[in-house]
C-alpha cells in the first residue's frame, strides 16, 4: 500500500483501534475453544481486546495462522491484517547451534545462512516477525541466558547481530522466506547482579556505552525492524519505562524509527519494580519512554485511551506508535498478502530439508571447541572404545529456546555410532540429573529416576565396560533445561551424579574423552585434569549426533573458539578477558608481590579464556610485524604474523588481532578484539597473514562523553586466543 493510503488509513482509525494495534496478544486465545475464561479472563482482556488487538505470538503452524487472519480480518472495522511473532532464536523447525556455540564459530557468515534458512521454515509457517538476535553482551556463566548470547566481546557481538539481522530480513522483508527481525534484549539484560535472572544492572555509563551498547546498535544499522526492551532496570530505572535508554539512546543517538516492543508483560512489571503506582502509571510511562507494543500485559488497551481522552498522553505519541506499526505491516505486505508466504505446502518443502540439515550439521560441527586433547583425538573408527554417558542416548540436544524443534528428527548419539565406528558398544551409565533435582519448569527428558540400587548397577555396568576398552568416551553435560529464560545456576558445573560417574571411570581407564554438552561456560578443572581431551559441543542442534561423530572420527577437525571464558572456579565469574589493568596488576615479574591484585586461592585468568580452541593440527605463529612505528588519522598500518602449520594435517586457525591502548582519559582493557582472520592450511605449509590498523578501530567512549581516538601508544597483538602475550607497539598522532 501507498504510504499516503497508509496516512489516510491511520487517520481514519478510532483512537480505540490505534490503541489496540499497540497490543499484542497470545495466539492461543484465538484458537476455537478460547472462551473468555481461563488466561483471558486471569489477564483481564476482553473480546474487544482480541478483535482490535495489532499482533499475536506464539502460533506455530500455517494452518492456525491462516484461521486465524482469515477470520480477524472480515471482522476488524478496517480488516488490517495481524502481526504474527514468535522466538524463532537458532532455528525453527531444523535447529542450528545455540547462539553462544555458533559465536564460537567465529563465522559470522555461516549464521546468517543458519538465519535465513530458520527464516524460510519460520515463514512458511505464517510467522512475521522473529524476537531475534539476542545481542546482549555476556560475562557471567551464572546466567541461564548466556546460551542465546554470541559472548563477551561486543566486537564479535556486533559482527554476529548484523549477520543474524541479515539473514532473516534479506534485502527486503516483504519477500517471500524472510522475518522481520527483533533486537533484544534493550539494554544490557546480560548483566544482572550476581548473574540471577531478571536482577538489577548496575552500569556506569561508560561501561553501557563501551561494552554493552555496541552490539545492539550494529543490528538496528544493519536494520533491524524492531527492538525489544528488557526486563531489567539499568541504574535503577527499568528500561521498559525509561525515556533516556528509549528516545536519546535507542531513538534519538542510534536512529531508530522502527517497533518497540516491551518484553512478555514487562510494562506490567513496572509496578512490581517500584517504578509506578499501578497500571494506569505504567501505561503513562511505557508510552512515554516509547514502547510502541505492549506484549501481553493488556495495560495499554486498558488505559491508553482515557490517558489520551484526559490530555495526559498527547495522541501524537499514540499515532507515532501506531504509524510505525502499520508501516511494518505494510513493508510485510500484509495488505496486500496478509498471508504472506504461510502455506502448509511451504512447510512440506523447507522443514528439515536436506540443505537445512546439512547446514545444521556444519554450523554444529564449526561451533564445537577442542579444550584439550593430549593425542587421543581423532579416534579411529577400528578402536575398542566404548561409549559411555548420559547424553549418549538423549535427543535434548536443541536448546531450551527450540521448542518448535522437531526432536523426532534429531538423532541420538549410539543411534548414528554405526555409521562411524566397529565397536559401538556402551552404556548411560546415570541420569542426566539426580533425582532429587528441583524439575521446576525443567523438561520431563531429563527424569530419568532411578532408585539408588538402579543407579549403582548402571555405574557398575559403567565400569564393566571400561575395564574391557582402550579408550573411553564420556557424552556428560548440564541438562538443556538448566540454561535459558529462568535457568541462572550458583554453581554453573556438570550435574554432580555425572562427576561420580566421569571419577569413577577415570580411576578404571585414563583414556578418557569428555564431550561436554552445555548451554554456558562450565567449571571443569576436575574434568579438564584427569581427561586426555575435551571437547565442548555446546548445544549442537537437530545435526549434533552426526557432527559430534565426524569431529570425533577425525571426518572434521574442530576449529571453535571460546566466544566467552570458562572460569577457573566458579568464584572468579564473572571472568572476561576484556578487563581492566587496575593499579596493581598480576604480572609475572611482580609474582613475589604480595600487593597485588590476585587472589590467594586461584589464578586471576581463566581456565579456558576468550578465543582459546585446538584443533587436530599445531600452528606456529611468529613474532607480529608492524610496517611502521606511527599510525596518522586517515593512513593505516599493517601487522604481519607468518602461520606455519607444524602438525601432520591440514588445519583452520582463527588468528585474532588485539589492540590494547596503553594509556587513556579513561583506562582501556587489557586488550579489545579488533579483527580475525581464517586461515586453513595443510601440514607443513606456511602463510604471511596481514591485517590492517586503522584509527577509527582504537575509538572509545572518553573521559568528555565524547567517542573517538586518543593520541599515544598502542599495542598489537596477534595471537589464538585471548591470553597472546606478543605484541608490537605503535603511536597514534
Ligand atoms: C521472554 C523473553 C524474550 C522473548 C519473549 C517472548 O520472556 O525474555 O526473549 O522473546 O518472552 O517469548
Amino acid at each position: 500500500m501507498k504510504e499516503e493510503k497508509l496516512k489516510e488509513l491511520l487517520e481514519d482509525m478510532t483512537l480505540k483501534e490505534k490503541v489496540n494495534q499497540m497490543f499484542q496478544v497470545s495466539g492461543s486465545l484465538y484458537s476455537e475453544d478460547s472462551v473468555l475464561t481461563g488466561p483471558m479472563k486471569e489477564n483481564g482482556f476482553t473480546e474487544e481486546n482480541l478483535a482490535l488487538a495489532g499482533s499475536v505470538i506464539g502460533v506455530q503452524d500455517a494452518a492456525a495462522m491462516w484461521k486465524i487472519q482469515e477470520k480477524y480480518i472480515k471482522q476488524h472495522p478496517h480488516g488490517i491484517p495481524l502481526l504474527f511473532m514468535l522466538d524463532v532464536i537458532n532455528g525453527y523447525r531444523t535447529v542450528f547451534p545455540i547462539p553462544l556455540g555458533q559465536g564460537a564459530a567465529f563465522r559470522p557468515d555461516l549464521t546468517r545462512r543458519c538465519a535465513e534458512a530458520a527464516a524460510r521454515e519460520a515463514s512458511a509457517s505464517g510467522i512475521h516477525v522473529t524476537f531475534a538476535p539476542m545481542a546482549d553482551l555476556v560475562r557471567d556463566a551464572r546466567w541461564g541466558r548466556v546460551m542465546e548470547s554470541t559472548g563477551e566481546d561486543p566486537y564479535l557481538n556486533g559482527l554476529f547481530c548484523q549477520a543474524m539481522v541479515r539473514g532473516f530480513q534479506g534485502e527486503d522483508v516483504g519477500e517471500r522466506g524472510r522475518l522481520a527481525a527483533c533486537v533484544k534484549h534493550f539494554a544490557a539484560y546480560g548483566a544482572p547482579v550476581a548473574g540471577r535472572d531478571y536482577n538489577t544492572v548496575e552500569l556506569s555509563e561508560h561501561t553501557l556505552r563501551e561494552f554493552y551498547l555496541p552490539a545492539y546498535r550494529k543490528g538496528i544499522e544493519a536494520g533491524a525492524e524492531l527492538v525489544m526492551t528488557s526486563f531489567n532496570t539499568i541504574n535503577g530505572i527499568p528500561a521498559t519505562g525509561n525515556k533516556f535508554l528509549m528516545r536519546q539512546v535507542l531513538r534519538k543517538e542510534f536512529g531508530f524509527d522502527g517497533v518497540l516492543i516491551s518484553d512478555w508483560t514487562a510494562i506490567e512489571e513496572l509496578i512490581a519494580h517500584g517504578y509506578c503506582e499501578d497500571r494506569k502509571d505504567a501505561a503513562y510511562k511505557a508510552v512515554r519512554a516509547g514502547v510502541d507494543i505492549d506484549m501481553m500485559s493488556g495495560i495499554y488497551p486498558e488505559f491508553l485511551v482515557r490517558l489520551v481522552e484526559d490530555g495526559e498522553v498527547p495522541l501524537e505519541m499514540v499515532d507515532h506508535a501506531v504509524w510505525r506499526i502499520l508501516r511494518l505491516k505494510n513493508r510485510l505486505g500484509l495488505f496486500e498478502n496478509p498471508f504472506k508466504d504461510a502455506g502448509q505446502a511451504e512447510e512440506k518443502k523447507f522443514f528439515l530439508c536436506p540443505e537445512h540439515r546439512l547446514l545444521a550439521r556444519e554450523a554444529a560441527a564449526k561451533s564445537f571447541v577442542l579444550l584439550k586433547n593430549e593425542g587421543v583425538l581423532p579416534l579411529h573408527p577400528e578402536d575398542k572404545t566404548v561409549w559411555i554417558g548420559p547424553y549418549l542416548d538423549t535427543r535434548e540436544m536443541i536448546g531450551s529456546w527450540s521448542f518448535t524443534g522437531d526432536k523426532s528428527a534429531v538423532s541420538t548419539i549410539r543411534e548414528v555410532l554405526p555409521e562411524y565406528a566397529v565397536h559401538t558398544e556402551g552404556c548411560q551409565g546415570c541420569p542426566i540429573l539426580e533425582p532429587e533435582t528441583d524439575f521446576r519448569g525443567l523438561s520431563d527428558a531429563g527424569k530419568h529416576l532411578f532408585c539408588q540400587k538402579e543407579q549403582e548397577q548402571l555405574m557398575q555396568e559403567a565400569e564393566r565396560y571400561a575395564r574391557s576398552a582402550e579408550t573411553v568416551v564420556l557424552f556428560l553435560g548440564e541438562h538443556s533445561m538448566q540454561s535459558g529464560e529462568a535457568s541462572s545456576r550458583t554453581q554453573p558445573v556438570v550435574p554432580e551424579i555425572q562427576m561420580e560417574l566421569f571419577r569413577r571411570i577415570s580411576r578404571i581407564n585414563s583414556n578418557l574423552v569428555v564431550v561436554l554438552f552445555s548451554g554456558r561456560p562450565l567449571e571443569v578443572r576436575e574434568i579438564s585434569r584427569k581427561a586426555k581431551a575435551v571437547l565442548e559441543v555446546w548445544l549442537p542442534g537437530t545435526e549434533g549426533a552426526r557432527a559430534i561423530l565426524e569431529t570425533l572420527m577425525g571426518k572434521r577437525a574442530p576449529e571453535g573458539k571460546l566466544s566467552m571464558s570458562f572460569p577457573w572456579d566458579v568464584g572468579q565469574v564473572p571472568v572476561y578477558y576484556n578487563e581492566d589493568s587496575t593499579g596493581r596488576p598480576d604480572l609475572e615479574e611482580a609474582k613475589e608481590d604480595r600487593f597485588r591484585s590476585r587472589y590467594l586461592d586461584a589464578p586471576n585468568g581463566a581456565l579456558y579464556p576468550f578465543g582459546y580452541g585446538l584443533t587436530y593440527t599445531q600452528f606456529q605463529i611468529s613474532p607480529v610485524r608492524l610496517n611502521g612505528s606511527v599510525l596518522r588519522p586517515g593512513e593505516s598500518l599493517k601487522a604481519v604474523v607468518a602461520l606455519e602449520n607444524t602438525g601432520n594435517c591440514e588445519g583452520t586457525e582463527t588468528l585474532q588481532l588485539y589492540i590494547r591502548d596503553v594509556s587513556a582519559s579513561v583506562v582501556r582493557p587489557v586488550k579489545e578484539l579488533r579483527d580475525f582472520r581464517k586461515v586453513t592450511l595443510r601440514s607443513g605449509e606456511s602463510k604471511e597473514v596481514t591485517f590492517e590498523i586503522r584509527e577509527e578501530q582504537l575509538r572509545f567512549w572518553r573521559a568528555d562523553g565524547t567517542f573517538g581516538s586518543e593520541k599515544g601508544r598502542f599495542q598489537v597483538f596477534i595471537g589464538q586466543d585471548s591470553g597472546v602475550r606478543d605484541y608490537a607497539t605503535f603511536e597514534l598522532l
